[in-house]
């Protein structure tokens, strides 16, 4: 990337760059590039005399000229910057030139238009032609509003076509990555109807709403009273009318798909209104409030643009530090998973406290809202869940985007293909590598009709057919998550379902099926459910996680001196695998004030230092630790002598294949880690210095940070965002109590 301020180091691509309408974009651009270094001329074009007076002071261009035919003469790179319904007079004009080898751009805002306009003008689009879009933009207009830095950290949007030149496309693409904006391509239909939606829409509305009221007598009064929200609502009306009216003539279709859309739903919420429906005005503004608060994140992920996630987040960990004091570490997350969707089936009004806001159980809470189902929250754990009843859910408006969640897609699936609607199910590029054939499979057999992607990956794409059988269904593998898919199916399978399970597995659907009053019978390794009765809305406490309480568990036993108080931590005995090993390692662990809270066990956990020694571990707490061996693996990388792990195949399927990724971590911190096909064999021994990679996997980020405080270095962990899926200030948290951990954002 090229800083525009400094030109020192560049060498020119391009000799001639010609651009044709010098307003606010095209005039930036110009600016921007002319201060790149990245062309030896910039020549621009323009009809209007005031900006051609303007244009060569204030440092956009080199010369000016209102002839295209002089101002392209000898060009490399043309841009088109004037409106969208001005292009096809200049293509015209271009296209009676001698041929163009010079490669063109633009930068109109639809693309659809631009793109027929050089098609019927030039009979076909050619292939030095390269459609683009840039994202930026003010209330200024003109030249004198030119800045070379506009599109610094902005979107451009190229649509290339099929027989777009490679080569054009990369030399427009390092041209606005030298303006450093971060360039996206997407298809050209795609552009039209995101930005009808996303810019074209509110624009509209915004011009509309501040029309209608500056019409109304009492119009002062209204504009005198204007509080921040009509403000920011109607900031883009200031917009340039002139370019704003070429938009929507040149994108009328997609603009009229989003608007119909819209007025739809405007009209059913005056309905609301009207009625005085309490219900439906706060099942949108819930909706719509918690779409805005997740915009960057799940919003921006859901629509086109997944590669557009633009921070990431690396964690630093300093050698040393402390663990003391006492903390309550976030909710669990299969219990706030289960209380999600059980108090959305559920008769009458759930109250949840303790929930986990973290993006996973977010994911959740999400899709219910777009079927349909009115949740309030979630505000410092408290969620209120209206519940819908097991025969009230809705058709979601498109496919239900799961994020890094698997439990959200596995236990989804199972009630999901008890619908009468289709669903589509999504995920993330981890999650969209993760095996679903294994609920697939026994909801084949129970009737249901699910396609996947090749291999039995995501996306899930089920068919509502209503009609599923109960079964008896002996799960290949230890698994919560398929055994909760499987039941959850049966609540609305004709007869009885029953799992039976090869090793026990955690119970909180099973729990959380009788706390809202549903019979399940549990007959040793087997759980039986019959459909036919209905779940009543109930409240809910989410213990603290005991998944997350184990980072801090395994920090405090390796630290010398440590002393730390875990509070209202849930030791459901399905869980506990992480406490059992610690403690045959060597760790000092106590339960205190242990309690029973919303058919979940709850106990307080201090943890003292103590050295560990090397274990074997027992193959029947393989299950029960689960999702702590990431952490564990530190513990035994601080142990004395060997640890060995087997019969935990199921760690190469979780959010990353957490064998080897901590074998390799911990290699490179220079512990002598060996992966087998089941688990790994780790030496205790000192622990190094050095960067290692996290693979987006939550788990792996927060055991290496533990590891700092054994280290002789810095660690340096990569790509740490996914640590907000299930413990979202696990940072704040650790620094609290003395971890000198870190976050570094990179842009
Ligand atoms: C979970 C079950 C486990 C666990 C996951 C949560 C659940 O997965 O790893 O984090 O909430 O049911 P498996 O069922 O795949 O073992």
């Amino acid at each position: 990337m090229v800083d525009v301020t400094d030109v020192s180091s560049v060498t020119p691509i391009i000799g001639r760059l010609t651009v044709v309408g010098l307003g606010l974009i095209g005039g930036s651009f110009a600016k921007g590039m002319r201060q790149s270094g990245l062309c030896t001329e910039v020549v621009g074009c323009d009809l209007d005399p005031v900006a051609r007076r303007q244009a060569v002071p204030l440092g956009v261009v080199d010369r000016v000229t209102a002839d295209l035919s002089e101002a392209v003469a000898g060009a490399d790179m043309i841009m088109l910057a004037v409106p969208v319904l001005g292009m096809r007079a200049v293509l015209e004009q271009l296209a009676a030139m001698p041929s163009q080898t010079a490669v063109i751009t633009d930068v109109g805002s639809t693309k659809g238009a631009v793109v027929k306009a050089v098609e019927e003008v030039f009979g076909r689009v050619p292939s030095n032609f390269v459609p683009g879009h840039p994202i930026a933009g003010s209330e200024k207009s003109g030249v004198e509003a030119a800045r070379a830095d506009l599109f610094k950290h902005h979107k451009v949007i190229l649509t290339p076509l099929e027989d777009t030149s490679k080569q054009a496309l990369a030399l427009v693409q390092q041209c606005w990555q030298a303006l450093q904006a971060d360039v996206e391509q997407m298809s050209m239909a795609d552009h039209d109807e995101v930005l009808a939606a996303t810019s074209h829409l509110p624009h509209l509305l915004a011009f509309s709403l501040v029309d209608t009221l500056a019409g109304r007598n009492e119009n002062l009064e209204i504009f005198r009273y204007a509080a921040g929200g009509f403000r920011d609502f109607t900031r883009i009306a200031a917009s340039d009318p002139v370019m704003w009216r070429d938009v929507f003539l040149a994108n009328r279709d997609a603009v009229l798909r989003s608007l119909d859309a819209f007025t739809q739903d405007l009209s059913r919420l005056r309905d609301a209104v009207e009625s005085r429906d309490a219900n439906t005005l706060l099942g949108v503004f819930t909706r719509a409030k918690s779409a805005r608060e997740h915009f960057s994140t799940i919003l921006a992920r859901r629509a086109y643009m997944e590669p557009m996630q633009t921070k990431s987040i690396n964690f630093v960990a300093s050698p040393g530090g402390k663990v003391q004091g006492q903390i309550r570490v976030p909710g669990d997350k299969s219990i706030s998973h289960r209380s999600i969707m059980l108090g959305s089936l559920a008769e009458g009004v759930t109250e949840v406290e303790g929930f986990l806001e973290g993006e996973d159980s977010l994911a959740t809470l999400q899709a219910f809202r777009d079927m349909g189902v009115v949740i309030e929250g979630p505000h410092h754990g408290r969620v209120t869940i209206n519940g819908v009843g097991l025969q009230g859910l809705q058709a979601p408006p498109g496919s239900l985007y799961l994020g890094n969640s698997g439990t959200s897609m596995r236990l989804l699936s199972g009630l999901l293909a008890g619908q009468t609607f289709d669903t589509v199910l999504t995920g993330d590029a981890s999650l969209s590598k993760r095996p679903m054939g294994r609920v697939a499979k026994p909801l084949r057999e129970m009737g249901a009709k699910i396609e996947t992607a090749d291999e039995g990956r995501p996306p899930l794409r089920i068919s509502g057919t209503g009609r599923l059988m109960g079964m008896d269904y002996s799960m290949p593998m230890a698994s919560a998550q398929v055994k909760s898919c499987v039941l959850l199916a049966g609540l609305y399978a004709s007869g009885s379902t029953s799992v039976t399970e090869p090793a026990p597995t955690r119970d909180h659907t099973e729990r959380m099926l009788k706390g809202f009053g549903y019979p399940v019978k549990v007959d040793g390794a087997t759980v039986t459910i019959e459909s036919g009765h209905k779940l009543q809305a109930c409240k809910i406490d989410v213990p603290a996680d005991i998944s997350s309480a184990a980072f801090f568990m395994v920090a405090a036993s390796i630290c010398e001196g440590a002393d730390l108080l875990l509070e209202h931590v849930g030791i459901n005995p399905t869980r506990i695998g992480v406490i059992n090993i610690l403690r045959e390692m060597g760790g000092n662990i106590e339960m205190s004030n242990e309690r029973e809270v919303g058919g979940e066990p709850v106990a307080d956990i201090r943890v003292r230092y103590a050295p560990l020694k090397g274990i074997e571990i027992p193959v029947d707490q393989v299950p029960l630790a689960i999702d702590e061996f990431p952490a564990l693996f530190i513990a035994a990388a601080c142990a004395e002598g060997r640890t060995i792990l087997r019969g935990a195949e199921e760690l190469r399927v979780k959010e990353s294949d957490r064998i080897q990724v901590m074998a390799d971590g911990l290699i490179t911190l220079g512990v002598k880690a060996e992966p087998t096909p089941d688990g790994i064999v780790i030496d205790g021994s000192r622990i190094g210095s050095g960067s290692v990679e996290s693979h987006g996997d939550h788990r792996i980020a927060m055991s290496f940070a533990v590891a700092a405080l054994r280290a002789e270095g810095e660690i340096h962990i990569k790509d740490c965002a996914n640590v907000a899926t299930s413990f979202p200030d696990f940072v704040g948290l650790a620094q609290g109590v003395g971890m000198r951990v870190r976050l570094e954002e990179n842009a």
